[in-house]
């Protein structure tokens, strides 16, 4: 199911998201739910709190593949990037930030299995943005030279 995205202004974007615990149906709901909104809006990743629920579980849809982080931790950050982003959360406006350009982290799939992994480039960035969510950082805060844009 489609849910709407949260813009900004609404407090669950300013929330710091609570740790996920318990991995059901409930969860796999929300995942699936995310998903389809993300491909419908063709963005680069989804937080749970950009559809209203203050969890700790983002989505990352890049070339290296479409990927769901459950309680994602930086086991390290390195070297530095500057590049463009949006939010589907900021419509209409993109920013420059500066981001690691190579990160590792660790994560919980759907089903609680503990993973790690390392992504860089673009992929990286992604991770990063979506991260700040699950503790109420926008991009904005970030950014330099804020520029409206056409969604
Ligand atoms: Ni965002």
């Amino acid at each position: 199911m489609i849910r709407e995205i949260v813009q900004v202004g609404d407090e669950v974007l300013r929330t710091k998201c609570e740790p996920v615990t318990v991995f059901d149906k409930n969860l796999w709901t929300l995942l699936d739910d995310m998903k389809e909104t993300l491909r419908k809006e063709e963005g680069a990743g989804l937080a749970a709190p950009q559809v209203g629920v203050p969890v700790r579980a983002v989505l990352v849809d890049v070339e290296e593949g479409f990927f769901e982080f459950i309680n994602p931790v930086f086991v390290w950050q390195k070297g530095e990037q500057s590049g463009a982003e949006g939010c589907l959360s900021v419509r209409g406006k993109a920013g420059n930030v500066t981001r690691p350009s190579k990160v590792k982290i660790i994560f919980q799939d759907r089903k609680g299995e503990k993973y790690s992994l390392v992504a860089r480039g673009f992929f990286a960035r992604a991770v990063c943005h979506e991260c700040d969510h699950l503790d109420g950082v926008l991009y904005t805060d970030k950014a330099t030279e804020i520029r409206e844009v056409e969604d």
